[in-house]
């Protein structure tokens, strides 16, 4: 599958004032610019998302204004107020009386309710008890599943797979509307390119490209082709705006970024998600270039609705309202209100003071009431939309959750795809370590994450049960059972701590053992995601030490590392045979990390981040820009030419490469790749802009091994010749494609206009005649095949 057309999408709603830009300033006539824009808004490319179609419904938009009509100004407030009405998931505040407020009209959505019963409890009192009788919105952090548990989305983004990603999201919305809930805050896309950042874990790493078609497939599968179905739930695009560039790693710290790389790097994946129709928006906890989110009138309303043309609503993250009063930017709550509710913001999460500050700014003239009507219609619109009015409740009594073969098949398939060969070597003149061989007769099992199942789940595990959890152990035992061969199992130490009281048992498994699996990494649930920031990115707790014990009994050992982050790996990088990333699987771990141990199923996960040497070089990501005095290539990939060369832009005590690039994961099939062909030399700017497909670049790629496999086949391409500095290389197309031992296939992408375009520095997206593109196709971001063509006008 091509997944241009995500990024397609993205540029199509690109306003026509920047074609008119990229035109003007090639003198393109407005004829060729209008009918390079009526291409764009015809041919391949929807012009509305089915759900910005819905918001914008004339019938239901009466309606939305008939019951305004009738609100009081305190009705309207109310509207704009959201609770968390079950375990907070940030610091509280003191309001309990949930059931008063929502029967006088005070409350327009809680969160944190998890059980049907709870929901209808307050939707009746909503409905039957408050004078206009409005449905409540019920959202909750339903992130990579709901009852059935996937992996977390940085795995799920290893897949490079969104049609899967799709799936996950549409169980996802199915089991938690069952509940009442209809609005997850999610997709999580901000760009992380900071391993220090325990909120990694939640998105899809560091890549635009990628990130934005996942985005929509989340969307799409959130939402599906009706808001109205019952199994549909409204998306949250958060956090706006690049709150994955925190300094320093640091939650929720500052963010400070030109226009130019907030632009180009960071809001592609929000806007993929907007177009993809995304209802709602959650405004991110950082300040961007000293103005906080939660009121930050150039992203809330600039660009999200006037350069976007964003229809749904906005709400702040938890409590952050408030929070402008640390920020320094109010001194009390009245002015952090109506800074957040001018910016743009619509509905305040757990801050209490639009309740208890908005009704008096509108009275005494501090903010207009227009400017709440507005809010209250873009509420009211996706409560309409949801069909709520019509079915606000739902079965109290649905049988209860099973983990049922065809939601395990998902989870499953989701864990294999999502799972990263790291390194596969040979050892003590023995093959590769995996596929694990028949001979293997015995396998000692060591380390905290082995037997472990509510580990497995990460962060935001929503409502998983642990115990439907297979972990690695069990699925394991059973393999081996099956075969007459056996698991010696040895926890070995815990995940952080300094004892090595169990050292000994690991080392007596691991001598009896044919072959080492060792289970490292950190606690899914407690050292990733919300406020699990680190400054040390090493195996925690002791198991460095007991990993190198246990290499030292010279057994085979194979490393499967659970993180939500990248960790620094580079001891065993250099002494473990073989490193497989899990990142933490969900309920499916142990089948899934087990057909993959056995070579049931060829591994086909890539990284979706770069993992680092050394701390000290984060943030690390393949998109750099390039350097008047670059170490080695200029892709980072190879050492310097003149090693005694002192004056070049590297670390004088680490390579400036990471220890795994972006892209990269190895299968047990080789995959070749044939050179890079183009369809032409050059391609004409104005024909681009006239409605031109673009430039075709192709390979042919071989199943060269013995077993069949899936590659991702990678398109990346380098812009020189700019009025700007362009990334050293950047992802603009994959394709996943699987093949049979010896066969090949033909791949093609095509690059055109979204694909080709960057921001300059008036923050306008164009591409520019005289400029010349290096298009490298393969496995990884080390692709070494490549072609160039240029741009003429
Ligand atoms: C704070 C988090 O930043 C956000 O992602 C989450 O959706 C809210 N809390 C609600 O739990």
């Amino acid at each position: 599958m091509d997944f241009r057309s995500h990024r397609a999408l993205c540029f199509s709603s690109v306003s026509t004032f920047l074609l008119i830009v990229v035109a003007a300033q090639f003198g393109l006539p407005r004829a060729a610019i209008a009918a390079a824009h009526s291409a764009r808004s015809s041919g391949d490319i929807p012009s509305m998302p089915a759900s910005n179609a819905q918001l914008t419904n004339k019938h239901l938009n009466a309606r939305v204004n008939a019951l305004l009509s009738t609100m009081t100004l305190e009705e309207k407030v109310g509207q704009l107020v959201q609770y968390s009405a079950g375990v907070p998931t940030g610091p509280a505040t003191d309001r309990q009386d949930y059931k008063t407020m929502i029967a006088a009209g005070e409350v327009g959505s809680l969160f944190n309710i998890t059980d049907a019963k709870t929901t209808n409890m307050y939707q009746h009192i909503a409905v039957e008890k408050s004078r206009l009788h409005i449905p409540l919105l019920f959202g909750q952090d339903v992130i990579h599943g709901y009852n059935t548990v996937f992996p977390v989305p940085l795995g799920l983004a290893a897949s490079f797979d969104p049609e899967m990603i799709q799936a996950t999201a549409r169980m996802a919305a199915t089991e938690a509307s069952a509940d009442g809930i209809r609005w997850t805050f999610s997709p999580m896309v901000d760009i992380a390119r900071d391993a220090r950042w325990g909120r990694i874990v939640e998105g899809s790493g560091e890549d635009p490209y990628l990130g934005s078609a996942i985005a929509r497939a989340y969307v799409q599968g959130y939402q599906g082709e009706r808001l109205s179905d019952p199994t549909s739930i409204a998306a949250c695009v958060k956090h706006f705006a690049a709150y994955g560039g925190v300094i320093a790693g640091r939650e929720y710290n500052a963010v400070d970024m030109s226009d130019v790389t907030l632009r180009q790097d960071y809001l592609p994946p929000y806007q993929a998600a907007i177009d993809a129709g995304a209802v709602t928006v959650m405004s991110a906890f950082n300040s961007l270039n000293g103005v906080p989110s939660t009121a930050n009138p150039y992203t809330l309303t600039q660009i999200l609705r006037n350069e976007w043309g964003f229809q749904g609503f906005t709400v702040s993250d938890y409590h952050a309202v408030y929070e402008l009063i640390a920020h320094g930017i109010a001194l009390d709550s009245a002015t952090a209100g109506q800074k957040a509710i001018t910016a743009g913001l619509d509905m305040d999460m757990e801050g209490n003071v639009y309740h208890t500050r908005l009704s008096a700014l509108v009275r005494n003239g501090q903010v207009p009431e227009a400017t709440i009507d507005e809010a209250v219609r873009r509420i009211l619109r996706v409560k309409f939309a949801l069909g709520l009015f019509e079915h606000p409740y739902v079965n109290e009594n649905p049988s209860a959750y099973v983990a049922t073969p065809e939601k395990r098949a998902l989870a499953r398939k989701a864990a294999e795809e999502s799972i990263v060969l790291l390194q596969n070597q040979a050892h003590l003149g023995q093959p590769k370590l995996l596929p694990i061989r028949p001979q293997v007769h015995t396998i000692a099992l060591i380390g905290p994450l082995g037997d472990a199942n509510w580990e497995m789940f990460g962060s935001w595990p929503a409502k998983g049960n642990p115990a439907d959890v297979v972990t690695l152990r069990t699925a394991l035992d059973q393999r081996m059972k099956a075969t007459g061969g056996k698991v010696l199992y040895a926890q070995g130490t815990e995940i952080l701590t300094q004892s090595e009281a169990g050292f000994a048992a690991a080392l007596d498994a691991a001598k009896q053992s044919d072959l080492v699996l060792m289970t490292l990494g950190e606690d899914g649930p407690t050292m990733t995601g919300e406020a699990s920031s680190r400054a040390h990115l090493g195996l925690p707790g002791n198991q460095e030490k007991l990993l190198e014990a246990i290499v030292a009994t010279g057994k085979p050992v194979v490393l499967l590392v659970f993180s939500g982050r990248p960790l620094v790996l580079d001891w065993a990088a250099q002494h473990v045979p073989a490193i497989v990333e899990a990142w933490f699987p969900g309920i499916e771990a142990g089948p899934a990390l087990t057909n993959i141990l056995f070579g049931d199923v060829n591994p086909s996960g890539k990284l979706p981040v770069s993992l680092p040497y050394a701390v000290g070089q984060e943030p690390l990501y393949l998109s750099q820009l390039p350097t008047g005095r670059p170490a080695g290539d200029v892709n980072l990939m190879h050492p310097p030419q003149n090693a005694e060369e002192k004056f070049l832009s590297r670390y004088i005590d680490a390579p400036n490469a990471p220890l795994f690039p972006f892209g990269h994961g190895l299968s047990y099939t080789d995959f070749d790749y044939a050179p890079v062909t183009l369809n032409a030399q050059q391609v004409s700017l104005e024909k681009l802009q006239s409605g031109a497909p673009g430039i075709q670049a192709s390979t042919d790629v071989r199943n060269a091994g013995a077993v069949a496999g899936t590659e991702v086949v990678q398109l990346y391409i380098r812009i020189r010749g700019a009025s700007m500095e362009e990334p050293v290389r950047q992802l603009e197309g994959f394709q996943r494609i699987t093949l049979a031992p010896g066969e090949s296939k033909h791949v093609t992408f095509t690059l055109g206009l979204p694909e080709m375009s960057f921001i300059n520095a008036q923050s306008q997206r164009v591409v520019e005649q005289g400029t010349e593109y290096t298009v490298y196709i393969g496995g990884s971001s080390q692709a070494t095949q490549s072609a160039q063509f240029n741009v003429v006008k």
